[in-house]
């Protein structure tokens, strides 16, 4: 179970946390003691509401910006971190980019839908570990996605790939840093009613996943932030490299 003021002095960095499932989990944790660092990209005063409910309830937190599609918005990040003790690394940033078929992926797009989707997130974890081992614990969650196991819809070889790369990625650094007391985990949504969908999905796509869905709807950003949570909790203290998958059945094997 999770406590009340579980995450008290820590300090959770999630991405992507001025929407959706992200602005979600920071909540999630904030109200239940943590300083939570919100990154956002474009959103700023959306990422500053976030820090102003985390504060309301409980918790504290702090807003930084960075685009994570490009090297130097990773760099930014990086360099912004330096010598910040981070407890909990949430990779939750993420995104489709745009769809585009096979034949016409250029390089552009490829390198723009990687960096974002998987490479950011080894540079943020690279730049937070050295503090969590100095400290000998720490908790990472990878946001990937079903479309890693499923290879994705049309349109998505990028984003499916990038995810794919992101849960390799858990396991290999659960393998290195637990024995360092560091535990790396995957939460894996399925489709979940963000602002992610009112941007690269129809509403017949969706119709379709809610009739493939033996829960008969699509899930909620809070439901995936309690998975999070729980993930970094002392409750999973013995789960490492796993993925726990929050899709209402959706996928079962
Ligand atoms: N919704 C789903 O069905 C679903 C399913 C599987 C996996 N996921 C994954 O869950 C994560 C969160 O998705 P969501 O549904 O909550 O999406 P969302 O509501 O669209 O939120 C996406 C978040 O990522 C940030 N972001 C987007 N592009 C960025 C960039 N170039 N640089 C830095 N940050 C960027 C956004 O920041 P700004 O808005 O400030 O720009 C926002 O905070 C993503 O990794 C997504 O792939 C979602």
């Amino acid at each position: 179970m999770i406590q009340l003021n579980e995450f008290k002095n820590k300090t959770v960095l999630l991405t992507g946390a001025s929407a959706g499932i992200g602005a979600a989990a920071a909540h999630a944790f904030g109200s239940r003691g943590a300083h939570v660092i919100v990154h956002y990209n474009r959103r700023r005063e959306a990422a500053e509401q976030v820090v102003a409910g985390i504060s309301a309830a409980g918790g504290s937190g702090e807003t930084v910006q960075a685009d994570l599609a490009t090297l130097a918005g990773v760099r930014g990040l990086v360099d912004w971190l330096h010598a910040r003790p981070v407890n909990i690394l949430v990779n939750n940033a993420g995104s489709l980019v745009r769809r585009a078929r096979v034949l016409e992926f250029t390089p552009e797009l490829m390198e723009q839908v990687m960096m974002l989707n998987f490479t950011s997130a080894f540079f943020v974890a690279q730049a937070v570990l050295p503090g969590m081992l100095e400290r000998k614990h720490g908790a990472i969650v990878n946001v990937s996605s079903v479309a890693a196991r499923m290879g994705g819809g049309i349109g998505a070889l990028g984003y499916s790939a990038a995810k794919a790369a992101m849960s390799a990625m858990t396991k290999n650094m659960a393998r290195e840093f637990g024995p360092a007391g560091i535990r790396v985990n995957t939460v894996s949504p399925g489709t979940i009613d963000t602002d992610f969908h009112r941007n690269f999905s129809t509403e017949q796509m969706l119709t379709n996943v809610k009739a493939a869905t033996p829960m008969g709807r699509l899930g909620t950003s809070d439901e995936v932030a309690d998975a999070i949570v729980y993930l970094c909790s002392e409750g999973a203290r013995f789960i490492q490299g796993q993925a726990l998958e929050v899709n209402g059945g959706f996928l079962m094997v």
